[in-house]
């Protein structure tokens, strides 16, 4: 069981962008939490992949139907404009869990809509880089019980 997870623009920046909303963790603390927490709910590898361009987030998901069982996406900005990831997601249809770090309900409007949630079984936002961890596991609940049927 192996799973993709894909951050959007401006992440790699965690740890220096606006940390009140961010936190002070950094990219790599976030890769190393996906991988243990990936571990632990019992994916074999956890890869991360960042880009700040919308085209290569279509392409890593193209490329995913290859080698993953399912995806783990925060599109950050991209979460809502983009109809390109959206129709990428629902093409290689694999399971995904969109996350958020921060509680994009409680912000700005335009960040209350979301495109490529609607390829999306799920969603976890507002508890900081730990709701990748929750997103593991739901994943992992998923992939298990879709295999059992
Ligand atoms: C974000 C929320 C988006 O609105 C924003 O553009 C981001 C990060 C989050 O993780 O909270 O870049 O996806």
């Amino acid at each position: 069981m192996q799973a993709l997870v894909i951050n959007g623009p401006n992440i790699n920046l965690l740890g220096i962008r606006e940390p009140e909303l961010y936190g002070n963790k950094d990219y790599s603390d976030l890769v190393e939490l996906c991988q243990q927490a990936g571990a632990e709910a019992g994916f074999s590898a956890v890869s991360c992949f960042q880009t700040n361009h919308e085209g290569e987030i279509v392409d890593a998901i193209q490329e995913a139907r290859f080698s993953f069982d399912g995806i783990i996406i925060n599109p950050a900005a991209y979460t809502h404009t983009s109809i390109a990831i959206l129709d990428a997601l629902q093409a290689v249809n694999l399971p995904a869990v969109e996350v958020h770090i921060s509680d994009v309900d409680a912000r700005e409007s335009f960040r209350q809509i979301s495109y490529t949630g609607k390829a999306c079984f799920a969603r976890v936002a507002g508890e900081g880089i730990q709701g990748y961890a929750r997103a593991l596991q739901l994943l992992a609940v998923h992939l298990k019980t879709s295999h059992e049927r």
